[in-house]
């Protein structure tokens, strides 16, 4: 159960890396786009960092490209290409030669079936995407995912297009390995407003409780006096 981070925004990744949650980053060319930065410098510092799987796309030329990124970014690197017949091409070739490939823009289990053939470490069916239009993206999951383990396929499954903190656990219980998540997404995993007031009542009766207790006036009542007799001072 992988939570990756979908985003080129490297403070934003680092911030929430420190959690010791974060297992990987997914980017594409969109979110490159609106970083405004060269693609190479993010993974460059992502990679810096320590961050263990990192799936960057690539458009044109994908064997090449896709051979070029493994090199300069390995054990790193997930080549990200399309589920088209060349990204599908790109993907054998790359998987053949022991090069992580994450297929995306999967909408449904037969895209999910050719890129399994192909070698994929990774399915990226888009749930927000196949939501806007009309088809529940969560059935999506579930459907490549009985496909996988009824044919005991090796590929991930990883849940991508994920607008609502909601679907990431219906997204993990219908089969994907993996959610990737924008970053205010992952940080509104942690809230619940029961947890919020919960705090507010634990905290004001601990400091109520530091404010009274005076330690250094403790005297043991008789009754445990009795009971611990000279091992007293052990304690
Ligand atoms: O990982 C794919 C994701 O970036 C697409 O999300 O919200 O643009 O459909 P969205």
């Amino acid at each position: 159960m992988k939570i990756f981070l979908d985003t080129a925004d490297v403070t934003s990744i680092l911030e929430r890396f420190e959690t010791g949650l974060i297992d990987g980053v997914t980017t594409n060319p969109s979110l490159i786009r609106k970083s405004g930065r060269d693609p190479e410098d993010v993974y460059r510092e992502l990679a810096m960092a320590g961050i263990p799987d990192i799936s960057m796309e690539v458009v044109e030329d994908m064997i090449g490209e896709g051979q070029r990124l493994s090199g300069e970014f390995p054990h790193v690197s997930t080549i990200k290409v399309p589920c088209t017949p060349e990204g599908l091409k790109a993907c054998k070739v790359l998987s053949d030669n022991g090069v992580r490939v994450n297929v995306t823009l999967i909408f449904n289990a037969a895209q999910a079936i050719l890129s399994a053939k192909a070698g994929a470490t990774y399915v990226s069916p888009f749930i927000g995407r196949l939501d806007d239009n009309s088809v529940a993206g969560l059935e999506v999951i579930r459907s490549i995912s009985e496909v996988f383990r009824v044919q005991n396929v090796k590929t991930q499954i990883l849940a991508a297009s994920i607008r609502d903190v909601y679907k990431v656990s219906r997204a993990f219980w219908n089969g994907a390995h993996v959610v990737t998540m924008p970053p205010k997404i992952f940080d509104g995993m942690y809230k619940h407003i029961l947890t919020d007031k919960g705090l507010e009542i634990f905290d004001a009766d601990y400091q109520a409780t530091v404010s009274r207790v005076n330690k250094s006036a403790y005297q043991p009542p008789s009754s445990i006096r009795a009971r611990v007799g000279s091992d007293l001072d052990s304690f």
